[in-house]
This record gives C-alpha cells, structure tokens and sequence, in this order.
C-alpha cells in the first residue's frame, strides 16, 4: 500500500529530524500556527491547517488541541513520543479512521475528543491501551452500529458521548464493562427501539439521553437495571406511546424529559411510579388538557415544564394537587392555552417562579395563585385585555421587573404595559374593589347618620309642637304668676338643679326625649321658671346656685342625666 508507506516514511523522517534536534540541544519545535506552553505543556493548534499530528513537539506535553485542522487519519505512531498526555482534543478534523491499538501508548490519557469527524468504523482495538480514559467523545461522526465489547477496554470510562451519529444497531454487549459509566449520550441517531439489553449492565450510570431517535412507544421494563439513574432525557423521540411500566425500576430518577413526542395525554400512570421524580419536561406533546391529578404521586416534583404544546387549551381544577412541593412552574408559548381553571394553582405553598409567557391569556384571576409570593414572574406575550378586572396585576406588577406584560385590548391601550395602569386608564367606574367597598361602607354610615338626625330632629320638634300646644292651654287656662311661683317653690329642687346649668339645658334636650311622658310636666315648669330667671336673677343666681351645689342640695335625678 503506497499510502501506508508513506506514512511509514514520513515517519521515519520525523523521528530522524527530531533524533537531529535532541543530538543538537535545541529545543522542541512549535509548528506555525500553534501556541507551545512548556510551562503547562500545553500545544495548541486550533485551526492551523495541519494535515497531520505535529511530532517535533515537547515530549512532556500533556494537553493537545488540534481542533480544526484537516488531519484525517490517527495512526499508531502519532502519538508514540508524547507518552504523558492527558487530554487530546481532535474535534472538526476529518478523521474517517483509527487504526487498531493507536492509543496503545497512551496510559496516561484520561480524555480524548473526536467530536465532528467522519469516523466511521471503530473496532474492540482501536481504545486498546487506554487505561485512564474517563471521557471519549464521538459525537457528531459517522458511525452506524455499536458491536460487542466495542468499548471494553476502557475500563474508567465515566463519560461516553455518541450522540449525533447514524447508530442503528446496538449489540447487547456494546457497553460491556464500562462498570464506572456515569454518563451516556445515545441521542440523535437513528434507534427504532431503546438499546434495554445493552443498557443493562450500566450500574453506575447516571444521565442517559436518548432523544431524537424513532422510538414511537417505550415497553415495559425499557431501562432495568439502570438504577442509579437520575437523568433520563427522551426528548424529541416520536413516542405516542409509554407502556405503564416503562419506567419501572427507575428509582433514582430526578429529572425526566419527554417534550417533543407525540402523547395524547399526560402519562400519569406511568409517571406514577417515578417516586423521587423532581424535573418533569413534557412540552411539545399533543394532549389538550391538564387533568386533575395528572402528576399524582409525584410528591417530590419542584419544576415542571410543559412548553409548546400546540394543543393545550386547559389546566384543569387540581391538575398539581399532588405536587405540594412544586417551586418552578412554566407553561410557555402554548398557543392555545387560554384557560387555567381557579383553583388550578391552590395548595402549591412552595410556587416561586410561574412562566405563563407565550399563551393565548386574555386575563388572569387574582385567586389563582399568591402573586406577591413570587419570585419570578412572567406573564408577557399574553393577549390580554386590559379592562378593570386586571387592576390588580397594573398593581401587582409594580415593585417586579420582569418583562413587560402588554395589553392586546381594548384598541387604545394595545402595545401599552399594564404595569402600573391607573383605574382610569383601565375603565374603571369607581377604583378598586377595596375602594369600591370603603366607599360602599361610607355611603352607609352616612345614610345612618342622617337616619339618626332625621329621629331626632323629628321628637325634637314634636317636642316643640307639644309644648307650643300646651303652652296655649295653660294661657287659655290663664295660669297666674302665682301659680307659677307656687309651682316653683313645689319643684324647686329640681328647679335650681337644673337652672344651675342653664346653658346646658337645650344640649340636654335630645336626651330627654328618653324620658318617660309623665316628666313633661316638669320640663315645662322648667322652662318657663327658666325664663323667667334668666330676666330677673341672672348673676346673683348662678353664684347663688353655684353654693347651693356646693353644699350638695340633692343629687340631679338620675332620668335626667
Ligand atoms: C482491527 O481489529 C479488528 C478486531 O480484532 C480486526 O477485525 C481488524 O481486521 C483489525 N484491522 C486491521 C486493519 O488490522
């Protein structure tokens, strides 16, 4: 093969030109285009426009970046003189091959990068001798089917990263012995059904994604063994359907992502026995509604996340009852989701972030959730329409500097915030509710008031009327001075009490009303001897009444205080 001996020559070449350097004392050699760290035995070579892996470099170096460059084949002597790298990043070349046991020498290399390239067969030698490996990353190249011991050599792997491939086939021992394997990306390839024997023996693992493969339903048991699994992301995997015990013997799971699949409905029973389960991603399905109970039994759940499903229209009355300790709920950019039943957010003590952004909102009830308790807020990109019964949120949003929430309607306020919208501006006939009712309540005090003056302004005058009535009797009787001076001397006690106080005497007149009729009389007689005593005896009287309270005559009688 020309091309081999070429290789082999090159080689040869470089192997003498460097015994040359070392033979001269120079220092190593740091290609055009490259940066040669010696401190950090650090090379790196990022779009350089090598061909091949430069040789001449520091022998001690440990960390490589050749990304970007044209380099398209690794081979066996490649990296036979840098003994103590850890880390080789060959991303965006054009590799479409590595040849049996070319990481032979290296013992030390803990990661090794391959992303986007156009590798496409790899055998059970091509990571021989990569003992310390904890990170291999493929993604992005070109390989189609993952056979039996394929990684088995690396026996410290705890990162694979295959996603973006063209995998079909996995053979049920493709992942034997990767014991230490915390993460694995599977995604974006071309699977029909989930890998469940090959997965199996991944004790250890920890996240695996799976999304955008063509799985369309998910059996029972698709991920036994993976028990230490926390993340399991099957996003965009054209699932319509999820067998009830698909994701039984997942006990450690945590976060759950099945947004951009085609379910009908919230697969609540087989969410059911995910009983750590705290992230859910489930936007981009085809259900319309959210049902009471749809999360049931996810007592752990603290952010949910449905965004993008075309088809919602509604959250149903009690849709998070079993999900007291949810923290983050976003439900974005549903087109249709015009309704969220009241009582849909009741009993959610821990609900600090709600996104609404993006829905077909025209208005939001003041009882749906405790507003101020949020911490993040956002309610923009709604059509709403801004009349009085969004008062509240013009208030609400104030003190928040969230994005703004714009009015759709009515034609005057669209394209204006809501935030901090005066009643006025937002048509309505009296204030707030709260104003509404303090003003309610005035009107009604007010009303009694002028019921209580309009009482007594009426026994006052009837009063009046009484006495302007007797007052006439007793003329036509002809009631002598005499008469009246005698009356005097018979009620005097009570006379000179009450005249003590003479300019009291009319402010005491309302209360009197209470007095039985049969007192009348003396009020009159009160009146009149009033009257007369006030012409005749004004000064000398008062200090004369003045002593005789002094000397405690008798007590005003009790009726008349
Ligand atoms: C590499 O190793 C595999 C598996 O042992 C073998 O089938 C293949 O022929 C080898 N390739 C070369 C070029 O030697």
């Amino acid at each position: 093969m020309p091309r081999r001996g070429a290789t082999i020559s090159a080689g040869l070449l470089h192997l003498l030109v460097l015994a040359a350097l070392f033979a001269l004392g120079t220092a190593a050699i740091c290609p055009n285009g490259c940066i040669c760290d010696d401190d950090n035995l650090v090379v790196s070579c990022i779009g350089a426009n090598l061909d091949v892996i430069p040789i001449a470099l520091n022998p001690s170096i440990q960390r490589i970046v050749l990304k970007e460059n044209r380099i398209k084949i690794v081979d066996a002597a490649a990296f036979q003189f840098y003994g103590d790298l850890k880390n080789v990043d060959l991303s965006s070349n054009h590799l479409f091959t590595i040849p049996n046991g070319s990481f032979d020498a290296q013992k030390q290399l803990v990661e090794l990068h391959l992303r986007h390239n156009k590798i496409s067969a790899l055998t059970e030698k091509t990571f021989q001798g990569l003992k310390s490996l904890t990170v291999l990353n493929l993604r992005d190249n070109y390989l189609e089917s993952l056979k039996n011991g394929l990684f088995a050599s690396l026996s410290k792997l705890e990162e694979l990263d295959l996603g973006k491939n063209r995998i079909s086939k996995v053979e049920p021992g493709a992942f034997q012995k990767l014991g230490t394997l915390r993460v694995l990306h599977l995604d974006d390839n071309q699977l029909r059904t989930i890998p469940s024997p090959a997965l199996a023996p991944l004790n250890a693992l920890a996240e695996l994604h799976i999304g955008w493969n063509a799985f369309s339903s998910l059996p029972d048991d698709a991920f036994k063994g993976l028990e230490q699994l926390t993340v399991l992301d099957i996003t965009g995997a054209g699932l319509d359907d999820i067998s009830d015990g698909a994701f039984r013997g997942l006990n450690a799971l945590r976060t759950l992502e099945l947004d951009g699949n085609k379910l009908r409905e919230v697969p609540t029973k087989q969410l059911a026995v995910l009983p750590r389960l705290e992230e859910l991603t489930l936007g981009q399905n085809f259900f319309t509604t959210l049902r009471s109970g749809a999360f049931q039994g996810l007592s752990k759940l603290k952010k949910l996340d449905i965004s993008a499903a075309k088809l919602l229209t509604t959250v149903e009355r009690g849709a998070f009852s079993d999900n007291a300790n949810l923290e983050t709920l976003v439900l974005n950019s549903n087109k249709r989701l015009t309704t969220m039943e009241d009582g849909s957010l009741a009993g959610l003590p821990n609900l600090r972030h709600l996104m609404l952004r993006d829905n077909a909102f025209t208005g939001f009830s003041e009882s749906l959730v405790a507003w101020n308790e949020l911490r993040r807020l956002d309610l923009s990109e709604n059509p709403l329409v801004c009349d009085c019964s969004l008062l509240w949120l013009a208030e609400v949003l104030v003190p928040r500097n969230s994005s703004p929430v714009l009015c759709a309607e009515p034609q005057e306020s669209k394209g204006k915030p809501i935030k901090g919208m005066t009643p006025d501006e937002l048509g309505c006939a009296f204030s707030d509710p709260r104003k509404q009712a303090l003003l309610a309540t005035l009107c009604a005090a007010g009303l009694a008031l002028l019921t209580g003056l309009a009482v007594i302004l009426y026994y006052r005058c009837r009063r009046h009327v009484r006495d302007a009535l007797k007052d006439y009797k007793w003329k036509n009787r002809a009631i002598s001075r005499k008469e009246h001076e005698y009356q005097k001397t018979f009620s005097d006690d009570e006379y000179i009490v009450r005249s003590a106080h003479p300019h009291h005497h009319h402010h005491h007149q309302p209360q009197s009303q209470q007095i039985p009729s049969h007192h009348h009389h003396h009020h009159l007689q009160q009146q009149q001897l009033q009257q007369q005593q006030q012409q005749q005896q004004q000064q000398q009287q008062q200090q004369q009444q003045h002593s005789q309270i002094a000397a405690g005559i008798k007590p005003i009688p009790v009726t008349e205080l």
